[in-house]
């Protein structure tokens, strides 16, 4: 098999954007985005216009429309847009296929969120750098940014498990290749198969980056 090899998670995101829904299914999204624009209010939110950064298939940006938000969202993964788009309804959603690490003027944003581990896939500090002063300038004076990202436990919990999940025409196999020594500023890569198309996915710990160097192998 002869990888083919890119420097970030595009190809991984486009293999998994069939399945990403139902694997992350258990994830409570309108719970999650309550709490967060608590949080946001906390510290001061007003506005609705809102910026979905690394929106992926939509899910971080479903409950901001539900709760009023204008949202505009962008990804660089132009397979898990494609699901984006479809679930858009009758809402008007911008959507753009950029790489965060050069993100141009898309607007002037009260709020930009960033969710579930986008973040992590920023591996090289100029990488990150590059993301956080994009994002920065598509705020308005005083607007927020909102962004996580995965803890060492995730690493060593989930980042190191096998899941299967198989549907009537779809079948992927998540495997965690990290272990419980797993450290800060680690690289953690998983890998995924998909029908014969396997890509491994980095992702980083807090305190370094380098997340994705993707890699497809094909039979
Ligand atoms: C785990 S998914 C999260 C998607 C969505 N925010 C959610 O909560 O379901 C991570 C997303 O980050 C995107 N991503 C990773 N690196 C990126 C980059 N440099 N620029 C833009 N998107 C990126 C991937 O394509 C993927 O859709």
């Amino acid at each position: 098999m002869k990888p083919i090899s890119t420097p970030d998670a595009t190809g991984a995101y486009d293999i998994l954007a069939p399945f990403y829904d139902r694997f992350t299914a258990h994830h409570d999204y309108d719970l999650w985005t309550g709490g967060l624009l608590n949080l946001a209010h906390r510290h001061g939110l007003s506005g609705r216009r809102a910026l979905d950064a690394g929106c992926g298939t939509g899910k971080s940006f479903l409950p901001l429309l539900e709760r009023g938000f204008e949202v505009t969202a962008c990804d660089q993964s132009a397979a898990m847009l494609d699901v984006a788009a479809s679930k858009a309804g009758r809402h008007r959603v911008a959507l753009h296929c950029h790489d965060l690490r050069a993100l141009g003027p898309i607007g002037e944003f009260d709020l930009i969120t960033c969710l579930d581990d986008v973040a992590n896939y920023l591996t090289e500090p100029e990488g990150l750098t590059a993301a956080l002063a994009g994002l920065a300038a598509n705020l308005r004076p005083g607007g927020l940014i909102v962004f996580d990202a995965n803890t060492l436990s995730t690493y060593r919990g989930f980042f190191g498990e096998t899941a299967v999940l198989e549907e009537e025409r779809l079948m992927m196999v998540w495997r965690g290749l990290t272990d419980e020594g797993f450290g800060p500023g680690g690289l953690a890569q998983t890998s995924a198969t998909t029908h014969g198309r396997r890509s491994t996915v980095a992702s980083k710990t807090p305190g370094c980056a380098a997340w994705p160097s993707t890699a497809r192998t094909r039979p």
